[in-house]
């Protein structure tokens, strides 16, 4: 096995190891308010959504996660194949690996094949050439392409990027794919500044993957020798790198520690055009099988009808107007920032 494709493995036994149910995040100190007298009915049509031109259930997908090793294929197998059936989008993880291993384009492209109508998204690292990104999106079919910059998982890599000049590169890959782009943090989530200057750019969608659920500077200081645990703390937390990005007044997708319906509704709260999960899903994908997790989701979509209803919603667009507080913590940095 290469390299790359180990570390693909190790990713996906560590985000694992590390995953807690319990684990509490920026979601816990925001609070949304519901009128007891809602006036609305549960209807599982109002979550239906628009993505890259394509119809779909609920406004909530599968994040970026893998490909590029035979655990890979398995897991992109599945997740292309609920994605189908749920009628959700589906990222794949970085597929930068094929520059180098052609080989294992397979992994990925079986998620295409298990969901050949569907939104597929790609995704590839800051420094992929536009060449080779756009031979990428071809050969996956992919309706859009995720950029992660993900730099303090690189410095906390071992055999991690060390050179983080990026925005010419991000210029030529906006100017030359074909497809629509997402810049996209992958868990330490995206900063005020760096949305103004890439929305100043021309990038007009961004997922700000903030803190508090998938930790990449603990799962690569655990492939490490030495300490590198105090950049656990580094992250920009979820609630407020999603109120930056609404201030840039782009659009934006809310990323980052997503556990439940009521997670996706705060996020949509926030102003989020679309909400991705990660690891909560993969785990349950992991620990049973395709089916519980098929089921899980279709449950979300129903459990997420319900909770519009309750907050008395009768439609995606409006979901931000719902009143909403900040305990004192999250308060204090809001106003700092
Ligand atoms: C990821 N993530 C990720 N992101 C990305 O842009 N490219 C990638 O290849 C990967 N790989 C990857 C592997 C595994 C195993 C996990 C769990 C996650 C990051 C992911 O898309 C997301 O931004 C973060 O995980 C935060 O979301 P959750 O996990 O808290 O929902």
């Amino acid at each position: 096995m290469s390299i790359r494709s180990k570390r693909k493995d190790e990713h996906i036994k560590l985000a694992e190891k590390f995953y807690s149910q319990k684990k509490i995040n920026s979601f816990d100190e925001m609070h949304i308010i519901r009128p007891a007298l809602p006036e609305a009915s549960v209807s599982k049509t109002i979550l239906r959504t628009k993505m890259f031109g394509k119809d779909l259930a609920a406004p909530f997908f599968i994040n970026a996660m893998t490909g590029g090793s035979q655990k890979a294929y398995a897991i992109n197998q599945s997740l292309g194949k609920i994605a189908s059936k749920t009628q959700i989008a589906l990222a794949l993880g970085s597929a930068s690996i094929l520059i180098k291993e052609h080989d294992q384009l397979d992994s990925f492209i079986v998620a295409r094949e298990e969901n050949p109508e569907g939104v597929i998204i790609a995704n590839v690292n800051a420094a992929t050439s536009a060449n080779d990104a756009q031979k990428i999106v071809s050969e996956l079919k992919a309706d859009a392409l995720q950029i992660h910059l993900n730099a303090v998982q690189e410095i906390a890599m071992p055999e991690g990027e060390r050179k983080f000049y990026w925005l010419d590169n991000l210029r030529k890959l906006r100017q030359q794919i074909t497809v629509p782009l997402v810049i996209k943090e992958v868990g330490f989530g995206l900063d005020r500044a760096t949305i103004h200057l890439l929305k100043n750019e021309g990038f007009s969608l961004f997922d700000i993957a903030g803190s508090g659920g998938t930790n990449f500077a603990q799962i690569e200081n655990a492939r490490n020798q030495s300490d590198l645990s105090y950049l656990e703390t580094v992250g920009l937390p979820t609630v407020i790198s999603a109120i930056m990005a609404k201030k840039e007044k782009v659009d934006f997708i809310v990323s980052g520690g997503i556990r439940n319906p009521l997670d996706v509704l705060k996020a949509l709260c926030l102003g989020g055009k679309y909400v991705g999960i990660a690891n909560t899903f993969l785990q349950v994908l992991i620990k049973n099988d395709a089916d519980t997790l098929l089921q899980m989701i279709l449950n979300w979509q129903k459990e997420l009808a319900g909770l519009l209803a309750i907050y008395g919603q009768t439609d995606l667009q409006t979901v931000s107007s719902i009143p909403k507080y900040y305990d004192l913590q999250l308060q204090n940095w809001l106003q700092q920032l």
